[in-house]
This record gives structure tokens, C-alpha cells and sequence, in this order.
């Protein structure tokens, strides 16, 4: 299955030495090491900015590109030393860092003065102030010093500039290799899908049906999930990010998953609401109907022309109005909208990018309120839903405790909408016949 080149990350490195200005040094730093108890660290994920311009998953690695003359690409990573490495393993090294990372130089992070020589030769630095606080001390003691000599040198401060005006752009538009990652890691969420639909029962336990799900994440080569798998039954699919997961099923309830595997760092991100007894009530039947038409009508708004706001529109609307129907709701749709009516029984957006983050990078809207236009090679979910939990619980007791959410992962084209998790079943018939 496909990963990320190096070639295709030369090529981001590229373009956004291309967007730099001149006389300027952006600095990225990778994740550092947190420990979790005691001697025990968390499990390392390298940050998403870092991984996406180098493929480099050691901790604490740093990323520097300096475009004043020429452009040099410069990796800090930690000294590769044998006593260390037999305990915690094969670090990438200097040598390394330039023959496969492709860096024109490449130090050890204990050679950090070095940066210091770097950086305050730019008119211009990109730096996320606050990202390392190892990086932030040294710009401030930088700082410090250049002021110091302004008084003979007459050299206004480098200007720091947030990096993300340029990477969260590139990282807004997905390449073709990128589609590919993402699409694989939808397939192995499929999969996991699958068979999460095939276990749930009554008097199985919540974590035993992800642990089933993630079982095929894992067998089809996703190291981890992109985020915790949320796995509610009854009244727990009403908490939007419910991740206990420890609660019974139990008959004639519905079982809600919000899940996706990671696959070379992109993330699916998936919802599915079936009935843990093979069969939709009712009722549980008139909620689902108005979400999945929701979700489908939304999918049809994202192509090029419209706006990241129009699917949101298209499935609220649907949503109110089928409250309305459901005489839970009496005003006006416009007014039921203008008033926010809705929001204790849909209180989140429709939306969000998806990428190397499962709430990736990207704007949403301007400052003007503009809301961002769909272009070709965007990644986003639809993923409308209805709660009918204790918020919604004060103002009608029907429906109670049922929360329905579906979710899918869109691919903005030319010819319109293309739906990468289309092959995961989501209508009532579909889901009833796993039983
Ligand atoms: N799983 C987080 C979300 O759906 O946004
Ligand atoms: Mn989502
Ligand atoms: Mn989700």
C-alpha cells in the first residue's frame, strides 16, 4: 500500500521555499518526548507540520530552511550513539539525515549554538512562538543579545512570522500520493468497520466490539489510530466524544462509532450508527432516516463553487426542518436557525478537514467572515447528527437517549464529490442484514 516518497517530500520543501520570502528561515520543530508516569513516556506521534516536510519520526528533531541567496535545507536530529541506541534504538544521525533525508547539512541537537549563528542572519523568521519551549528560550536569549548591540549595528529585530500562513495552505490541498494514503486508511477502517458490525450483540461489551475494529486496523499495517475510537452504546452515543468504552450492549439500543486507522500518518475519520439488536425501532428509524438524508444531500453540496459553509447549510436545514416535522421543534426554519434552536440537538459543525490531522489544517473562513471556497485535492468530512441526551432531554423527552451520527470523508473533484468511504454501508437495509 502506498506511503509518502521522499521525493514528495523534497517537494513540499520546494514549494514552500517558494512561498518563503527572501532573506528568511523557518524553523519547524519536531515532538518531543512526554512522559506519561514515572519512567514511562506516552506513545511518540510525530508532530504533523514536522512529519509532513521531512517523513522524520525521531523526537525532538528539528527542521530549518533558509532561503537568503541560495535555499539549504537543515535537520537537526540526536547524536547517534551506540551505548544509547541499544537501549532505545537506531537514531538517524547526520550521515543519514543527508544521504536519505536529503538535508544540504545536518547537525546533532546538542549542537544547537549553531542555530543561533543561523538565525539571526534573516530579516525574517518563521517560528511558531511557543511550539519548543527550547526553541522559544533561545530566541528570546537571541533577542536579548541583538538588541543589546542595536545600539552600534542600528538593526531593527528579525520579524517573527507563524509558519502555518504558508504550511496550513499546502497542507489544505492534498496531493495525489496523499489521496492515495488517505484512501488507504479509510479502506483498513472499512475493514474494521466490517467486522465491528458482525460482533456487536447484545451483552457484549463496548471495548470488546473496538477491539474487534481495531484489530483489522492493526492487521492491515495502521500503527495506530488517528484518534481515540469512540464506541457508545444507548445513552453514551449522545456524548459526542464519549471514549470510555466500557459499558454493556444491550438490546434494542443503538451503538454509534466514531473511528479511523492511521496509514503513514493521514487519518480516516468514520461514523456508523447501527442497532445493537439487528433491527431499528421506530423510532430509532425516523431519526436515521432524517441524519442519513442529511449526510447525503450535504455530500452533494461539496464541488467546486460552493463554499465550506454550504454542506453545513444544506444539513442543518434538513435537520431542522425534520424536527420540526417531528413536532420537536415549532418555530420558523429561519428562526429556528437565526435563534440556534437546534443546538441541544446538534451542537457541532457538519465539517472539518481531514488529513495528517484528523481536524486538519486549513482555514475555515477570513477574518471577513468569507467562508473558504472548495478547491480540487480537498479533504473534508460530512457528518451530521441528531442527540437526543440530556440537553435535548429539556425540551422534549422523545427520542430519548438516542444519538445518531454518519459520518463520511470527501474528496473535493473537478466532476464533483467523491465520496472515499462510500463503500461502507449506511443505509437502514444495509446495516440490517449483518444479522
Ligand atoms: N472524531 C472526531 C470528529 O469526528 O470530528
Ligand atoms: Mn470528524
Ligand atoms: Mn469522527
Amino acid at each position: 500500500m502506498k506511503k509518502i516518497s521522499q521525493k514528495e517530500f523534497q517537494n513540499r520543501r520546494k514549494n514552500l521555499f517558494s512561498n518563503m520570502e527572501e532573506n528568511s528561515i523557518l524553523i519547524v520543530s519536531g515532538e518531543e518526548e512526554k512522559v506519561r508516569n514515572n519512567d514511562v513516556n506516552y506513545e511518540f506521534r510525530q508532530s504533523s507540520d514536522f512529519w509532513y516536510l521531512t517523513g522524520i519520526e525521531e523526537p525532538e528533531a528539528l527542521l530549518i530552511l533558509i532561503k537568503k541567496d541560495s535555499e539549504k535545507y537543515i535537520l537537526f536530529t540526536q547524536e547517534k550513539k551506540v551505548e544509547e541506541e541499544v537501549w532505545t534504538g537506531y537514531k538517524i544521525g547526520v550521515e543519514k539525515a543527508k544521504s536519505f533525508y536529503l538535508a544540504d547539512l545536518a547537525y546533532n541537537t546538542n549542537q544547537l549554538d549553531k542555530l543561533s549563528e543561523l538565525l539571526f542572519s534573516c530579516e525574517k523568521i518563521y517560528y511558531n512562538l511557543g511550539s519548543s519551549k527550547k526553541l522559544d528560550d533561545l530566541i528570546f536569549t537571541g533577542l536579548d543579545n541583538f538588541k543589546r548591540i542595536k545600539s552600534r549595528t542600528g538593526i531593527p529585530n528579525p520579524l517573527i512570522i507563524d509558519p502555518s500562513i504558508l504550511i496550513d495552505s499546502m497542507r489544505l490541498i492534498k496531493t495525489h500520493d496523499e489521496i492515495e494514503v488517505i484512501k488507504n486508511a479509510i479502506d483498513l477502517t472499512e475493514k474494521g468497520f466490517i467486522e465491528a458490525f458482525k460482533y456487536s450483540a447484545p451483552g457484549k461489551y463496548e471495548y470488546e466490539v473496538q477491539q474487534i475494529m481495531e484489530m483489522e486496523f492493526r492487521l492491515g499495517g495502521s500503527k495506530r489510530n488517528g484518534y481515540p475510537s469512540i464506541v457508545a452504546s444507548g445513552k453514551n452515543s449522545c456524548i459526542l466524544h464519549y471514549i470510555e468504552n466500557d459499558q454493556k450492549l444491550t438490546k434494542d439500543t443503538l451503538i454509534l462509532i466514531d473511528a479511523g486507522s492511521e496509514w503513514d500518518y493521514y487519518s480516516a475519520d468514520i461514523t456508523r450508527t447501527w442497532p445493537v439488536s439487528g433491527k431499528f425501532t421506530s423510532e430509532q428509524t425516523d431519526i436515521y432516516e432524517l441524519v442519513l438524508e442529511a449526510n447525503t444531500k450535504a455530500i452533494e453540496e461539496c464541488k467546486v463553487g460552493n463554499s465550506i459553509n454550504d454542506p453545513h447549510i444544506k444539513a442543518l436545514t434538513i435537520l431542522v426542518e425534520g424536527l420540526k416535522h417531528l413536532k420537536i421543534l415549532d418555530k420558523s426554519t429561519d428562526e429556528i436557525i437565526e435563534e440556534k434552536l437546534y443546538f441541544p440537538f446538534y451542537m457541532h459543525s457538519t465539517s472539518h478537514w481531514l488529513g495528517l490531522d484528523v481536524h486538519d489544517s486549513g482555514k475555515y473562513k477570513d477574518r471577513d467572515e468569507n467562508f473558504t471556497e472548495f478547491q480540487e485535492g480537498m479533504v473534508l468530512t460530512i457528518e451530521p447528527g441528531l442527540y437526543f441526551g440530556d440537553m435535548a432531554q429539556k425540551i422534549s423527552k422523545k427520542y430519548k437517549d438516542i444519538g445518531i451520527r454518519i459520518e463520511d470523508d470527501i474528496l473535493i473533484t473537478k466532476s464533483g464529490p467523491k465520496n472515499l468511504s462510500e463503500k461502507i454501508p449506511k443505509s437502514i437495509k444495509e446495516l440490517e442484514n449483518f444479522y
